[in-house]
C-alpha cells in the first residue's frame, strides 16, 4: 500500500456518523413528525387551543433547528477529529456519473425542497397565529385575562385585537413585534405593571384603525337609549331614564353636521392639552383625566381657545393632541363594569331578584370589598350573601350572578377593575365629557364657554322615574329630577361606581 497515493475517490467517511449528529438527525425527524401531526391536528380539528399553536409554531421548528444545528455540529467536529487524526481528508469531489452521489443529490433536492416547503408553511403559519385572538388573549394567561374576558363580553367580541392594536401595514406589523419582544420578556421575568397602565403610549391613531370599519362620515343620527336603575333602598326601587343621544354627524355630504360627532375631525379639529395641579404647579395628566386647554380650528380655519380660570401657563405644540374617537370612545372592547352597574343590570334581567329586600345595597357592598383572589372574592360573596338571608332559597341565584359579575369583571391578580381604568364615554362615574363641557372653559376675552354644557344638548330626556312615568314622553327634553334630594356639584363627585 502506498501512502503517497492514495486510491482516486476513496469511500467517503460520513461525517454524520458521530452520536451528536446522530442524535440531531433524531431530533429532526422527530420534529418533522411531531409539526406535521400537529399542524394536521391544528387544520382539520379547529381546536381553539393556544398551546397547540405554540407547539406547532415555535417548539416544533424550535427543535428542528435544533437538530440541524446539533447534526452540522457533530459533522463539523468528526470533519476535524478526522483532519487532525488522518493529517488529511479527501477533498469533496461531486461525481454524478456515479449512482452514490447521484443519490445523495437527490436526497438533497428533495430535502431541500422540503424544507423549503415547511419553513414557508410554518412561517405562513406563525404569522397568522402570532396575529390570533388566542395567541394574544391566552398565551398569557393571567396577564391578558381581564382584557380578554371583557373583550369576550363587549361588541367587539368578533373582532381580532390585532384589529385595533396594531392595524394594517409592515410599519406597524414590525413596531408590535418589536414591544411584543419585550413583553415577553417582561412576562418572563415577572416584570410586568399590574394593572397595564392606560391611555396605552404610541396606540394607533384610530383613524388606521377604527376608522377602518366604522367609516367616520358616516352620519348617526339620534339614538334611544334608556338607563335602568334601582335605588339602594329597602325595595330596591327601580328608576329610569330614557334619553334621546344626539350622536349625529361630522361631514356635510353625508348629513348635518352637529351633536356629539361634531368632534370627529372631519370638518373641524379640537385639540387639547390633559394637566393636573400638583402641589401649585401643573404637570402633565398621562390619564388624560383633566383637560385645562382646549382649541378649535373649525372648517374655515377660525381658531379659538379655550382655558380654565387657574391654567395660565404657556402651551408647548408637542403637548397638544388631537381628540379622536378614544377620546371618547376608551372602552370600546374592555368595559370594567362598576359595581353599582353590573348590578343595576343583573336587577333588571332579574338574574337577581328584586323582591329581596336591601339586596341592591347588599350585592353592591359584597362587590366593592378588596379581595386577595378570586377564590376568596367567590367565597366571601357568598358567605356575606347568604349570612344576610337566612332561610332564603332566592338568594341562592343572587349569589350566583353576583359571582358571576365577579368573575368578569374584576381581575385581583392583575390589580385590573373599574376604579383602574377611566371610561369617557359619558359623566355619571368619571368626568368624561364633563372634562371640556363643565362650563368653566372661557375663551381669551372670558365672554364665552364651551357650549353645549347645559343638560339638553347632548342628549334630550324623553322620559324618567318609574311605572306610568316613563309613558310620558317629552320630545322637547325634560329636566332632570335627580332620585332623592335634589343635587349640586359634578356627578362624578359622588357616583364613583360603588353608589
Ligand atoms: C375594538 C378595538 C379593540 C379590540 C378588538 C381589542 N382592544 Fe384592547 N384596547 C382597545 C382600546 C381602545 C384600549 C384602551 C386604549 C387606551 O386607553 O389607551 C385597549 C386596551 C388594552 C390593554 C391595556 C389595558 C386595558 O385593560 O385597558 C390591553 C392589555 C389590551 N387592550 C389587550 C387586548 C387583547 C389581548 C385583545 C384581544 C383579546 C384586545 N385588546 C382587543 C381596543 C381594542
Ligand atoms: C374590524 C372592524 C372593527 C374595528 C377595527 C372596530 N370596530 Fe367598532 N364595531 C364593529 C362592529 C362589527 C360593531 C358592532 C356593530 C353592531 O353591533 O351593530 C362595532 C360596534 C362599535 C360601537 C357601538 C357599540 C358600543 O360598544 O357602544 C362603538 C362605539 C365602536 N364600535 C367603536 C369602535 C372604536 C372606538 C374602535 C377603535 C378602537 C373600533 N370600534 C374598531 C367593528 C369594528
Ligand atoms: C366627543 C366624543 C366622541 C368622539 C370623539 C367619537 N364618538 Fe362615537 N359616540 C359618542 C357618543 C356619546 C355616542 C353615543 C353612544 C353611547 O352613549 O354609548 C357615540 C356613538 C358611536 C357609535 C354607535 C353608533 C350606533 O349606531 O350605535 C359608533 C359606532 C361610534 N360612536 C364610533 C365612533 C368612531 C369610529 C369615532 C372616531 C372616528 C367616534 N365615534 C368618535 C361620542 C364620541
Ligand atoms: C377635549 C375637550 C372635549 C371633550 C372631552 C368633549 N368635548 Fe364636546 N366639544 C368641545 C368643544 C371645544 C366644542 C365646541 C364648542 C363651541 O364651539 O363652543 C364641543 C362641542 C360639542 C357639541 C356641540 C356640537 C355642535 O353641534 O356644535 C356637543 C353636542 C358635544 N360637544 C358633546 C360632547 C360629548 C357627548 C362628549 C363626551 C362623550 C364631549 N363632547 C367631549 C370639546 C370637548
Ligand atoms: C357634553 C354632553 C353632555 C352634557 C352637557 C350632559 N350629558 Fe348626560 N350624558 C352624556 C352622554 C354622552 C351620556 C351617555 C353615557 C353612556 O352611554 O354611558 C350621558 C348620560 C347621562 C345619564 C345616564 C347616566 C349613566 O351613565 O348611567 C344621565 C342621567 C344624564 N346623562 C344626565 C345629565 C344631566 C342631568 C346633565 C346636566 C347637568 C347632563 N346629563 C349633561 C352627555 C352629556
Ligand atoms: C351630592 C352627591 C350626588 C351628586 C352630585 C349626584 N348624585 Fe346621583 N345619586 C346620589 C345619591 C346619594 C343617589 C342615591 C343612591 C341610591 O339610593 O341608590 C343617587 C342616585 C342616582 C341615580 C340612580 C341610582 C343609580 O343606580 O345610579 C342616577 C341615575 C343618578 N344619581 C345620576 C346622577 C347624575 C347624572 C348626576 C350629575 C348630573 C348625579 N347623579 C349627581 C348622589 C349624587
Amino acid at each position: 500500500m502506498n501512502a503517497e497515493h492514495p486510491t482516486p475517490n476513496p469511500p467517503r467517511p460520513s461525517l454524520l456518523r458521530n452520536w451528536l449528529s446522530l442524535t440531531g438527525l433524531v431530533v429532526v425527524t422527530g420534529s418533522l413528525f411531531s409539526f406535521f401531526l400537529l399542524f394536521f391536528l391544528d387544520t382539520l380539528a379547529h381546536f381553539s387551543n393556544p398551546y397547540i399553536g405554540i407547539l406547532t409554531y415555535f417548539i416544533a421548528p424550535g427543535f428542528l433547528f435544533l437538530g440541524l444545528c446539533l447534526a452540522a455540529v457533530g459533522a463539523l467536529r468528526a470533519r476535524k477529529r478526522l483532519g487532525a487524526s488522518a493529517g488529511l481528508l479527501p477533498k469533496l469531489v461531486v461525481d454524478l456519473s456515479r449512482p452514490r452521489d447521484r443519490k445523495i443529490m437527490g436526497f438533497f433536492i428533495a430535502g431541500t425542497l422540503l424544507f423549503l416547503l415547511v419553513s414557508a408553511l410554518g412561517s405562513y403559519h406563525t404569522y397568522h397565529f402570532t396575529e390570533s385572538t388566542q395567541f394574544c388573549g391566552q398565551t398569557c394567561h393571567t396577564v391578558m385575562q381581564p382584557e380578554l374576558i371583557t373583550y369576550q363580553h363587549g361588541s367587539h367580541a368578533r373582532v381580532a385585537c390585532v384589529q385595533c392594536h396594531i392595524g394594517p401595514g409592515a410599519e406597524w406589523f414590525v413596531k408590535a413585534k418589536v414591544s411584543g419582544t419585550y413583553q415577553l420578556y417582561a412576562v418572563a421575568f415577572n416584570k410586568y405593571p399590574r394593572p397595564i397602565p392606560t391611555p396605552i403610549k404610541n396606540l394607533r391613531p384610530a383613524q388606521d384603525t377604527c376608522e377602518q370599519c366604522h367609516w367616520p362620515k358616516k352620519f348617526v343620527g339620534n339614538l334611544d337609549k334608556t338607563y335602568n336603575y334601582f335605588l339602594g333602598d329597602e325595595t330596591n326601587t327601580p328608576f329610569a331614564v330614557r334619553l334621546t343621544m344626539k350622536v349625529g354627524g361630522g361631514d356635510p355630504t353625508h348629513g348635518p353636521v352637529g351633536g356629539i360627532h361634531w368632534h370627529m375631525n372631519v370638518g373641524n379639529k379640537v385639540e387639547y392639552v390633559a394637566a393636573k395641579l400638583d402641589q401649585g404647579t401643573w404637570i402633565a395628566d398621562p390619564a388624560r383625566q383633566s383637560i385645562p386647554w382646549v382649541r378649535v380650528v373649525d372648517a374655515q380655519g377660525v381658531v379659538t381657545e379655550y382655558r380654565t380660570k387657574a391654567f395660565t401657563n404657556a402651551i408647548a405644540e408637542n403637548q397638544v393632541r388631537s381628540v379622536d374617537c378614544m377620546d371618547c370612545h376608551n372602552r370600546p372592547a374592555h368595559t370594567y363594569q362598576s359595581p353599582n352597574d353590573a348590578v343595576n343590570l343583573a336587577l333588571s334581567l332579574g338574574k337577581i331578584d328584586r323582591n329581596l329586600k336591601w339586596i341592591k345595597t347588599n350585592a353592591v357592598y359584597t362587590l366593592t370589598r378588596k379581595y386577595a383572589n378570586e377564590t376568596q372574592a367567590v367565597q366571601s360573596i357568598a358567605t356575606h350573601l347568604a349570612g344576610q338571608y337566612p332561610n332564603e332559597p332566592r338568594i341562592k341565584p343572587a349569589i350566583d350572578a353576583v359571582q358571576e359579575i365577579y368573575r368578569n369583571n374584576f381581575f385581583p391578580e392583575m390589580n385590573a377593575s373599574w376604579d383602574k381604568y377611566p371610561n369617557n364615554i359619558g359623566h355619571k362615574d368619571w368626568p368624561g365629557c364633563f372634562r371640556c363641557h363643565d362650563g368653566k372653559h372661557l375663551t381669551a376675552d372670558g365672554q364665552r364657554t364651551i357650549k353645549a354644557s347645559d343638560c339638553n344638548t347632548c342628549h334630550t330626556i324623553l322620559a324618567q322615574g318609574r311605572g306610568e312615568e316613563l309613558n310620558l314622553l317629552s320630545p322637547a327634553g325634560q329636566k332632570f329630577k335627580h332620585p332623592g334630594d335634589e343635587v349640586d356639584g359634578a356627578c362624578n363627585d359622588c357616583h364613583t361606581g360603588g353608589l
